[in-house]
């Protein structure tokens, strides 16, 4: 069988790292970013079959650099880098508009923008796309507005990629709470460590790319990996 290929954007840390270390585990070739350079580094040094690509998800010759490392087919890309916003979570009516428009930019415009870069690629191997949302797209919790917007307006990229890209499997996830740094930014100050490590979910997100449910959004929780494998 020949190597699949997978793009994880924001796999240094938290999610993306615990599925690209599962992924990597399967033989998968992966290509992989995040800002930080030595935090990517370490990341990926610890993984069979990486190319990283240290850079920022909202800048176009960093996607163009990502789409290139993929090459000619691509089975999986993850849009899993984000942007929480300012920490503490402000309330509306104190988000500053330009905090606004760098979550919209990271959280909605870049991963179309890369999903666009890297759609031949996908077409020629039939692939998939996971696009990583959040419970804070549908629920109205104070503080989450500008992020939850920004995931709400994701997923509905996603049901309308899904639609008009019948040959791909096009997914939204809720990943559920996680115990990361983007979860502490969130909540400042409070013992987090009650919330599930990022790697409980990944079982949820294999069983996803091995079944074949059809492209619409999934809460993580509700993927039970025994009932979805094939
Ligand atoms: N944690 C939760 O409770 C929770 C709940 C619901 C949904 N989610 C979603 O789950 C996904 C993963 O979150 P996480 O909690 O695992 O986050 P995390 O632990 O903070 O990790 C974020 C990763 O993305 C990278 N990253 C951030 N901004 C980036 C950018 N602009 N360009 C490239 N890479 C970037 C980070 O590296 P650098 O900082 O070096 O760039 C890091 O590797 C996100 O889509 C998040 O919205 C999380």
């Amino acid at each position: 069988m020949t190597t699949r290929t997978a793009l994880i954007t924001g796999a240094s840390r938290g999610l993306g790292r615990a599925l690209a270390t599962a992924l990597s585990d399967r033989g998968w070739r992966l290509v992989v970013d995040g800002r930080d350079p030595a935090r990517l580094a370490e990341a990926a040094a610890s993984l069979a079959g990486v190319t990283a690509v240290a850079g920022d998800v909202a800048d176009p010759g960093h996607r163009a650099a990502l789409a290139e490392a993929v090459g000619p087919r691509l089975d999986l890309l993850v849009n899993n880098a984000s942007e929480l916003g300012p920490s503490p979570l402000p309330a509306l009516a104190d988000l500053r508009a330009d905090d606004f428009r760098h979550v919209l930019d990271v959280n909605v415009v870049a991963p179309l923008a890369l999903v666009q870069a890297v759609l031949p690629a996908l077409r020629a191997a039939g692939g998939t796309v996971v696009n990583i949302s959040s419970d804070a797209a549908v629920e109205a919790y104070a503080g989450w507005g500008g992020y939850g917007a920004s995931k709400a307006a994701f997923d509905q990229l996603t049901a309308v990629l899904a639609v008009e890209n019948p040959t791909l499997r096009i997914y939204a996830v809720d990943p559920g709470d996680m115990a990361t740094d983007m979860h502490q930014a969130a909540f400042p100050g409070e013992d987090i460590s009650d919330r599930p490590a990022p790697e409980t979910v990944v079982p949820s997100l294999l069983a996803l790319l091995d079944g074949d449910l059809p492209s619409r959004r999934y809460r993580a929780a509700d993927v039970v990996p025994a009932e979805v494998s094939r």
